[in-house]
């Protein structure tokens, strides 16, 4: 792959955009290769949960590479944003394991519309964080409207859509775009590592079933409840569900197979 390191220690893959030198503006390729590492991810059973992050101190990722979509038209400019959304961001929301956004430095436009996408967002506190597009004449294209509203709310994701200004780490916290924040870059991924690896003390089934739930929470077509109600008792017939009951009842450690 050009544009994307991986790393896997732990069950816990660690996906790095490396393009530091455009501060890891995600173009066409980049997103394929995006594409293939978490398709294999997601039924690869080395790989319990996902670390996204971008290389270098800069930049998590500072949107969609603007030098290529410059000449694009109409029907161009609908594929990228139709591609984009089916190939990597919803792939990412319902991604049947927890994916994580370690957001190392600036995250604009499809920057911050993938750390939107991820379950969780833990930012370095010299983050930036805005969705810039209305400057270029444009508007969030990879789910980045509908995203932020879910988490901001109505008012500030027009505020900050409209305005396009960036926001500081802190501010995002405070909006509740970020689930933590570190103090330093060099903080970031074991703080990371950490909240992914009590995640993945759990039933792998419970997780995805967990995240196929919540999600259903904001998805028009599903209804939550009922969705609950299914995946709480398909749970009853897993392998991991009776493993976890009888460690429970034996005062020991669950092994979980993920069966
Ligand atoms: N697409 C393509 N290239 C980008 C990019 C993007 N979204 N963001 C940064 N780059 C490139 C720059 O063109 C520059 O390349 P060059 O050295 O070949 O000229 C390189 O990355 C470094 O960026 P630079 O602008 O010189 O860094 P800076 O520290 O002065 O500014 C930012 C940093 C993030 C404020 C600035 O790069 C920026 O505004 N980027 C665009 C953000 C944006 O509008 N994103 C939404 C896109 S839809």
């Amino acid at each position: 792959m050009r544009y994307i390191l991986t790393e896997l220690n732990d069950r816990q893959l660690v996906i790095r955009i490396n393009r530091p030198d455009k501060l890891n503006a995600l173009n066409r390729t980049t997103l394929e290769e995006l594409h293939g590492v978490l398709r294999q991810a997601a039924t690869d059973p080395r790989t319990g949960g996902v670390i996204i992050t971008g290389a270098g101190d800069k930049a998590f990722v500072a949107g969609a590479d603007i030098e290529e979509f410059a000449s694009y038209g109409q029907q161009e400019g609908t594929i990228l944003a139709q591609q984009g959304q089916e190939r990597v961001f919803d792939l990412i929301e319902n991604f049947p394991k927890p994916v994580l956004a370690a957001i190392n430095g600036y995250a604009l436009g499809g920057g911050l519309e993938l750390a939107l996408a991820c379950h969780l967002r833990i930012a370095s506190s010299h983050a930036k964080l805005g969705l810039p597009e209305v400057s270029l004449g444009l508007i969030p294209g990879y789910g980045g409207t509908q995203r932020l509203s879910m988490l901001a709310g109505r008012g500030k994701a027009l505020e900050l859509i409209l305005t396009g200004k960036m926001i500081t780490a802190q501010e995002a916290l405070e909006l509740k775009l970020l689930n933590h924040l570190s103090p330093d870059n060099g903080e970031l991924l074991p703080l990371c590592g950490r909240i992914l690896g009590e995640m993945l003390k759990n039933a792998p089934l419970a997780l995805a079933a967990a995240i196929r739930a919540v999600n259903a929470c904001f998805d028009p077509d599903a209804n939550g409840f009922k969705t609950e109600i299914r995946e709480f008792g398909n749970l009853f017939d897993t392998d991991d569900f009776k493993e976890g009951t009888r460690a429970f009842l034996e005062k020991r450690k669950p092994d979980f197979k993920g069966k």
